[in-house]
């Protein structure tokens, strides 16, 4: 997000509601410039803040989106524009507006230029806050996780994933302030998990404690659960952690075989064939959509297959499955991958491959989003 800077709330407000009652629009337009240059410079007497930056009415604000909004009341050339467009400014200051599954204030919605909200996701390089670490195989980037608990979720909701591995969606849900419950049937893998969680909330604690706008007194949850979700009771173990309910799904499965985590016969990854698989991912989405409130978003985050010179489209097996039941299909985001090490090494071997196999070469995988009917 760009540089955030702290306003008096009350002491803007007073400014702006005087100007709505001028009448020449040179003067306005005077005072709208002034009040950028003291922005501009940081300028905290001006911007009502005493030397400590701290005050019972501040809020917290993204300097571009104000210094944006300024510019634009600068360049209006009617009145009723300017007015127009400093009543819509004090409103973004003012009043917060929100949707029942996040916290982005529809007020100040331009300001949120870090959410993504087209379904190309070209995302370069994995993000390496805290102690997130890519030692897992098969894990995703902390982006995805990320993104979707911004749009779909709000601070203290439940988030539950029932693939959590190496525990990417909780740590994201340790620094967004969600709840979180994972479920692992690898045991190895879960226990290593909750030693990085661990590690987690004492990054999240001390990363606070740096940040003096952060709310800090805000405690989440974050559970790793060794269980297998093909079976499991989620009703149970949300009640057994203290919740009633979930308020986002997010389901990473193995994308068949292309990984195999273990041979458990329950592992998703092991079963032999294709309708095997769809059979085990369909008993894990009737075993935790109950859960779910209505009206809110489940993400799945999966890629196709190719075997035996066919492409396999898993992606859409899955999303056929789930519209079987009680989902409204929202999205389907296409994100980028980068090649493994093993097939950049590979480069040209797989052009080749591809030219003569008729084939592309994968580079993308999907991300499906549902809401709960
Ligand atoms: C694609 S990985 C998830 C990676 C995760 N998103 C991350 O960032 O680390 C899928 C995970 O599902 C687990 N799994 C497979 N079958 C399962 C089942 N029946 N119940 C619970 N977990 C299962 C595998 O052990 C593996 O860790």
């Amino acid at each position: 997000m760009s540089e955030k800077i702290i306003l008096n709330k009350s002491v803007y407000i007073k400014k702006l509601k005087k100007l709505i009652n001028q009448s020449d629009i040179r003067l306005i337009k005077d005072k709208i410039n002034h009040i950028t240059h003291s922005i501009n410079n940081n300028d905290h007497v001006s911007n009502g803040i005493d030397n400590s930056g701290e005050h019972p009415d501040t809020i917290n604000i993204s300097k571009n989106y104000i210094l944006n909004e300024l510019t634009q009341i600068e360049k209006t050339r009617t009145i009723e524009r300017t007015k127009y467009y400093i009543q819509r400014l004090i409103k973004s200051i003012s009043e917060i507006k929100t949707n029942k599954v996040n916290d982005i204030n529809l007020n100040r919605w331009k300001e949120y230029d870090n959410i993504i909200t087209d379904s190309l996701w070209l995302l370069p390089k994995r993000d390496s806050y805290g102690v997130h670490a890519s030692w897992y195989w098969g894990n995703f980037i902390p982006q995805i996780p990320h993104q979707l608990m911004l749009r779909y979720t709000k601070s203290g909701d439940l988030v539950v994933d029932p693939f959590i591995g190496s525990g990417t969606t909780l740590l994201e849900c340790l620094r967004l302030k969600r709840n979180g419950i994972g479920v692992e049937l690898n045991k190895e893998i879960a226990k290593k998990t909750k030693q990085i969680l661990k590690k987690g909330e004492q990054y999240i604690t001390e990363d606070e404690l740096s940040d003096t706008n952060s709310a800090i007194d805000y405690t989440v949850k974050t559970i790793v659960e060794i269980g297998d979700s093909t079976e499991l009771d989620f009703k149970k173990l949300l009640r057994k952690h203290g919740f009633t309910s979930a308020q986002f799904l997010l389901l990473h499965p193995p994308y068949h075989d292309i990984i195999k985590f273990s041979d458990h016969p329950n592992d998703l990854s092991a079963q032999k064939e294709i309708e095997g698989f769809i059979a085990m991912f369909c008993k894990v989405i009737d075993n935790i959509s109950p859960i779910l409130d209505k009206g809110r978003y489940m993400a799945i985050v999966i890629g196709d297959k190719y075997s035996n010179g066919e492409w396999i489209p898993l992606g859409f097996y899955v999303m056929n499955e789930l519209l079987k039941r009680s989902f409204k299909l929202k999205s389907i985001v296409v994100k980028n991958f980068e090649d493994t090490l093993a097939k950049r090494n590979q480069k040209e071997l797989w052009r080749y491959r591809a030219l003569t196999g008729g084939f592309y070469i994968f580079k993308h995988e999907y991300i499906l989003l549902f809401k709960k009917k």
